[in-house]
């Protein structure tokens, strides 16, 4: 217990910022916090840095969709990211973000080291390009049909239906995702990391440094020379333009996992520390102080393992940068079985899964499942309110409130000394110190739970065979003794329980009047003093509780999954509610959503009604001139003339109309725009109102 103190930089993949943290991101996060509070507890210097993957098409195509800006929106994110994390109890040092300065002077400064090393190289590919967007289409924003087997909507890469994969400019009337055109092929030229320089290193890197199924799935590739990987983007991008190269980004892939380093950058800001100690070869200029080594570990998903074991060691090493100790990969998690489904409301969020259950319950389920292995995991709902009841409420945590109620009813909440039976009892518990130690070090959390639950059984059987609820009518003191004895087995077992649970371990020191454990607290014990206030540790959770957040997590057929950030707000503050049925029968369907820059597209004018009147031989229409400023006078007709059986009503009114429209012929003469109206369409008489403004000619904003 008394080796020398270990610096351990921890990282978990950053997540992206256009998404909600949900049950699934909570396998990698819950499981790398545990670790990071093991080593901490075990008084090991460890720094636990994260941040949001801010960068790339899918984060500016949403800002677009929502008419915001990507650092509006990834902002917003960030806030939303924090919140989760920190009621998951997710002790992040730094929590920051890829669009932040440091990452922007870090990707630059690896670029171009990794260009002195001779590794990067340009060549010209042909890509699909739309001329309405004005961009070069990444392979998920064409659809078009499958080269193999024809069938249609299959995305850029590769075709869901008979798994082929192809380039996008191989598919049939391909689209684009965004504005529905039809993409025409350009020339673009691109900047390529080489890998095959680094054959060896990689070869032999890979074994050393991951789990055995993650670098036999990857030497499938060292059969031949390793292909080049794409480090380069067209503008429009939201990233870091690649200096020398203008309108190029780099690609996200490219700066997400120097987010690590510059997350920790930004901690060594904070907190007067000097980078090179921290992550060695990425301080730039600083020399190291050399004092300790730095171990460095990231924890990530099966998913993303060709980015941190092959593009991220190779590009680090060809900038001489100090490369991961080790990557932990883990697998998927499952829901009863089953992939997450947001039809079957399987799908949680964080945040639904936070307002129906607390978040000990799914830490501790996920820490009694984890096994450090990258096997699926998963989450059987009947078993996980078993679990918990059973375990974390009915054998740990019923020793500490029956003991500690008896105590301060009893016997005015004073711990005693530990008898003989009590002091075999704590040895008991003490001798289990180093196995579940090295269990939480080589991440099996799920073994370290299992020790801990039998140190918890016999905490029970002790207190069983004692029978203080009878001992208490006839020796006082033998009581005190044998609740003594249980209350500091519980107190080692919460000790133990602290990774896993941390608030939890809070409260508990707070019942012995201590704060601030470490795993060597597990050597003294508490006789002869006081015991402080029993504050509820943990509650039973109800089968109830995780059908309602089921069903808040379901997503019916024909809703989006995207749903926007408006209708989610307030799809959560009605969860309780009934739909309002009436008002959306009334509602007759959307039409398809458009982009924001089509929106952008209309001129929006406010014009003065000059004059308005009926048309001769039409039920329907309406002639108005409009004193439209600058742009003088416009001849505009319009069908509303049934809501207006009056149109002398009108004249004098401000109206909003669309400028930029194409002039329309029509049988009785030429409209020059279109007028905005609101109402309710179908609903003839009164209820429809020009959108009327101020200001004569001025462009609406
Ligand atoms: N932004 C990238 C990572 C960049 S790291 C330099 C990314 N983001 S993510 O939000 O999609 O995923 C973040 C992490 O959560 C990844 O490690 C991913 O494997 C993990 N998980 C996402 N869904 C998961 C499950 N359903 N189950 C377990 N882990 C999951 O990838
Ligand atoms: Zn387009």
């Amino acid at each position: 217990m008394d080796s020398p103190k270990r610096r351990i930089v921890v990282t978990s993949a950053l997540p992206y910022a256009n998404g909600d943290i949900h049950i699934g991101h909570l396998v990698e996060y819950i499981q790398t916090d545990i670790w990071v509070r093991y080593q901490k507890l075990r008084g090991n210097e460890c720094i636990y840095v994260c941040a949001d993957d801010t960068h790339g098409t899918p984060i500016m195509i949403r800002a677009r969709k929502e008419g915001i800006s990507p650092e509006a929106l990834i902002e917003r994110a960030h806030a939303e990211h924090v919140r989760d994390f920190s009621e998951f109890q997710i002790g992040f040092d730094n929590y920051y973000t890829t669009n932040s300065e440091e990452n922007k002077i870090l990707s630059e400064r690896i670029f171009a080291a990794m260009q002195k090393s001779g590794a990067v190289t340009k060549r010209s590919s042909t890509q699909l390009y739309c001329e309405h967007c004005k961009m070069f289409l990444p392979d998920r924003f064409v659809k078009g049909k499958c080269p193999k087997c024809g069938a249609e909507g299959q995305y850029g890469d590769s075709c869901d239906k008979c798994g082929a994969t192809y380039g996008a400019e191989e598919l049939g009337e391909p689209r684009c995702t965004t504005c529905g055109a039809k993409p025409v092929l350009g020339e673009s030229e691109h900047l390529y990391f080489e890998l095959e320089p680094w054959h060896d290193y990689l070869k032999a890197w890979l074994k050393e440094h991951t789990q055995d199924e993650v670098s036999n799935k990857l030497l499938e590739w060292f059969g031949e020379p390793l292909r080049a990987w794409c480090i380069s983007r067209d503008a429009p991008y939201f990233g870091f333009e690649i200096p020398g190269h203008k309108d190029k980004f780099f690609y996200v892939w490219v700066d997400a996992p120097i987010g690590y380093i510059a997350s920790l950058w930004n901690w060594c800001k904070r907190n007067n520390k000097n980078l090179e100690d921290y992550w060695p070869g990425a301080g730039g200029e600083n020399a190291a102080s050399g004092e300790t080594k730095t171990e460095l570990y990231h924890f990530i998903g099966k998913d993303i393992i060709r980015f941190h074991c092959l593009f991220w060691p190779g590009m680090l090493h060809a900038a001489g940068i100090q490369g991961p100790d080790k990557v932990f990969v883990h697998g998927f998690l499952t829901v009863d079985g089953e992939k997450m489904s947001k039809s079957k409301g399987t799908f949680v969020n964080a945040r639904t899964y936070l307002d129906n259950l607390p978040p000990e319950a799914l830490r501790y389920y996920y820490a009694a499942k984890i096994g450090g292995t990258t096997d699926d995991m998963d989450l059987n709902l009947a078993d996980f309110v078993q679990r918990v009841n059973s375990d974390l409420v009915g054998k740990i945590t019923n020793i500490a409130s029956r003991g500690a109620q008896m105590l301060q009813k009893k016997l005015g909440g004073m711990l005693g000394a530990l008898d003989e039976g009590g002091r075999e009892l704590i040895a008991k518990c003490r001798e289990a110190s180093e196995r579940i130690a090295s269990l939480y070090e080589e991440r099996r959390f799920n073994q370290a739970v299992v020790e801990i639950c039998r140190l918890a059984d016999l905490a029970n059987e002790f207190f069983d065979k004692r029978e203080p609820w009878k001992t208490v009518k006839s020796d006082l003191e033998a009581t005190r003794a044998t609740l003594t004895a249980a209350l500091n087995a519980f107190r080692i077992i919460a000790i133990y329980m602290k990774p896993i649970l941390p608030r939890y371990a809070e409260k508990a020191a707070k019942l012995f009047c201590e704060s601030d454990w470490t795993w060597s607290s597990i050597l003294e014990a508490r006789e002869n003093v006081q015991l402080g206030e029993y504050e509820y540790l943990a509650s039973r959770i109800d089968s109830k509780q995780v059908e309602a957040m089921i069903a808040a997590a379901l997503v019916k057929p024909g809703e989006s999954g995207e749903v926007s950030h408006e209708s989610r707000a307030s799809k959560n503050k009605n969860r309780e509610e009934a739909p309002a049925a009436a008002a959306q029968e009334e509602t007759p369907a959307l039409k398809a959503e458009i982009a924001f820059p089509d929106f952008d597209k209309l001129d929006l004018r406010i014009g003065k009604v000059e004059s308005c009147e009926i048309v001769p031989k039409s039920s329907k229409l309406l002639k108005f001139v409009l004193d439209a400023g600058s742009l003088g006078k416009r001849t505009i007709f319009s069908g509303i003339r049934q809501a207006y059986p009056d149109p002398a009503e009108l004249i004098g009114k401000e109206v909003v109309f669309v400028a930029n429209l194409a002039p329309r012929k029509m049988s009785v003469g030429i409209s020059e725009g279109m007028i905005l109206f609101a109402g309710t369409p179908g609903v003839s008489g009164g209820a429809i109102s020009p959108l009327g403004a101020a200001a004569g000619g001025t462009p609406v904003t």
